[in-house]
């Protein structure tokens, strides 16, 4: 067995991070059209060093595999970071590194199962993240998720000799409408 069901939705599971998926990690970090979206574009990803960064992944802090409920196939990752459970703040970070399956409603579920684990188990009462403001694509799936636009950082991020602002986007605890998905 090599996926664990931690919180289940309608189209995926949050796993814990399986290390010897390096291969399909070191793929898809590669893939310009994902990480153009991420901090990585500049960054070289090579087999021996994701090897490492995912081994430390799994380990430490609330990072989890996105997979498919119906095939068990490893379809990207997300977590929460930066926790601080003084104030019950985190950051939120996600990618489907299967691009086979955008626009197919993951990475909403995902982000849902995400919101759950922080406010229901954490008990997270804020989380934020960051996106660019070219990727329209993630700024729509956050906003389905009940993430609100909170500032913008302008023209702090560089690209394609264009800048670009970096938005953030927060959502608390009380707008998260759902509950664990067992009965207590
Ligand atoms: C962002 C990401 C997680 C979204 O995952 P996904 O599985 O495609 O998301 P969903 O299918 O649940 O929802 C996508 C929504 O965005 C919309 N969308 C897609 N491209 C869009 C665009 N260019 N402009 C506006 N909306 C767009 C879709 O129509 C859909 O909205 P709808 O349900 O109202 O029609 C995924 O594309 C990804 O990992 N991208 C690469 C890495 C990344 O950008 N990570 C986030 C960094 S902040």
């Amino acid at each position: 067995m090599r996926y664990f069901k931690k919180l289940a939705g309608s189209l995926c599971y949050l796993s814990p991070i399986n290390p010897e998926d390096y291969e399909k990690y070191t793929e898809w970090l590669n893939d310009l059209e994902v990480a153009v979206n991420l901090t990585l574009a500049t960054k070289i990803i090579s087999l021996p060093g994701e090897k490492e960064t995912l081994a430390e992944l799994a380990k430490k802090e609330h990072n989890f595999a996105v997979i498919d409920l119906k095939t068990d196939e490893l379809l990207g990752n997300c977590g929460l970071t930066n926790l601080d459970l003084i104030n019950g703040t985190a950051e939120f970070g996600i990618f489907i590194g299967n691009k086979n399956y955008w626009n197919r409603g993951y990475g909403t579920d995902a982000t849902l199962l995400m919101l759950n684990y922080g406010f229901n188990l954490l008990n997270l009462h804020n989380i934020i993240l960051c996106v660019y403001s070219y990727n329209k694509h993630a700024i729509r799936t956050y906003t389905k998720c009940g993430f609100k636009i909170i500032g913008r950082r302008r023209q702090a991020k560089t690209i394609g000799r264009k800048t670009y602002d970096i938005i953030y986007m927060d959502i608390i605890s009380p707008e998260f409408k759902r509950n664990l998905p067992v009965s207590l």
